[in-house]
């Protein structure tokens, strides 16, 4: 097992599975960040973030979409091969879009060699209790992320973006379980009730990973663009660090009251 931090620039290779369940050993906990393309990949990068997740939140952060149901394999391609490109030490996941991988393990398996021949993802993220899939990826040599709580493209069925676990913590806990033990490596957990997703934690001995599920989880994910304050309206369960929106409108608007009043370009961008 690697004994090596996953920050403080450690590891001059990319982050391993390997590396984050030692991580959960050491108990080390960390931060995993979406990217949807190469300048917030390379930032992120260098800033010692160790997993990258292409999420199909591109849907409603890149595409303008009001969910991530409509994104497609086709769209999701080039924007993890961007981030593959711009960064060289963090591990880089593919999440799955709705639709591409739950009729069957087949589907799956094809899905994802897709994302590793022409991305080269490092490994895959699926939502729900996808055991067979799981199963399958795992013995084809690709690493899978699961995901359970909250599960996004389930928004109709789950009446909506509400806290999971207050009267399901049990069947969410046994599909946990049964993620592990088919193979993921790693499990996010988001939007259910802390005490719940401090349960998981305890029982699995891979890392999961927090999006509104409290302080216990062995890492955190956040979509940038909330991160960032760059969301017109956040959800509950981020933090913005920045004012990303406020400070790109002013410089906007400054930029063009310059180019209105001749102020830019000035002497330094003029060449004769
Ligand atoms: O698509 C995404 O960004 C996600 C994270 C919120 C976990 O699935």
């Amino acid at each position: 097992m690697s004994t090596e931090s996953l920050y403080g620039g450690a590891l001059h290779r990319r982050v391993t599975i390997r590396d984050l369940a030692a991580a959960k050993v050491r108990g080390e906990k960390w931060a995993m960040l979406t990217s949807y393309e190469q300048m917030t990949a390379e930032i992120f990068d260098e800033a010692g973030i160790p997993v990258l997740l292409v999420g199909d939140s591109a849907a409603n952060n890149f595409f303008g979409e009001e969910n991530t149901i409509a994104i497609t394999v086709d769209e999701m391609i080039p924007l993890v091969r961007a981030v593959v490109r711009a960064s060289q030490r963090a591990m880089v996941i593919a999440d799955l879009p709705f639709g591409s991988y739950e009729a069957s393990p087949e589907q799956a398996l094809a899905t994802s060699v897709r994302f590793f021949k022409e991305s080269g993802a490092h490994a895959v993220k699926l939502e729900g209790a996808q055991i067979a899939a799981v199963k399958t990826l795992t013995s084809n040599g690709i690493p899978v992320m699961g995901h359970v709580g909250l599960t996004p493209q389930s928004l109709h069925q789950l009446s909506g973006y509400r806290v999971q676990g207050r009267s399901d913590g049990e069947v969410i806990l046994a599909a946990a379980k049964e993620l592990e033990a088919a193979g993921a490596f790693a499990i996010v957990l988001e939007l259910v009730t802390a005490e719940l997703a401090e349960k998981i934690t305890a029982e699995l001995t891979i890392p999961t990973i927090g999006i509104g599920a409290g302080p216990q989880c062995d890492a955190q994910v956040l979509v940038w663009n909330d991160l960032m304050g760059l969301t017109k309206k956040a959800p509950k369960l981020a933090k913005a660090y920045l004012n990303l929106r406020e400070s790109m409108l002013g410089a906007t608007a400054q930029w063009a009251q310059d180019v209105r009043t001749g102020v830019f370009p000035g002497p330094e961008q003029t060449f004769h």
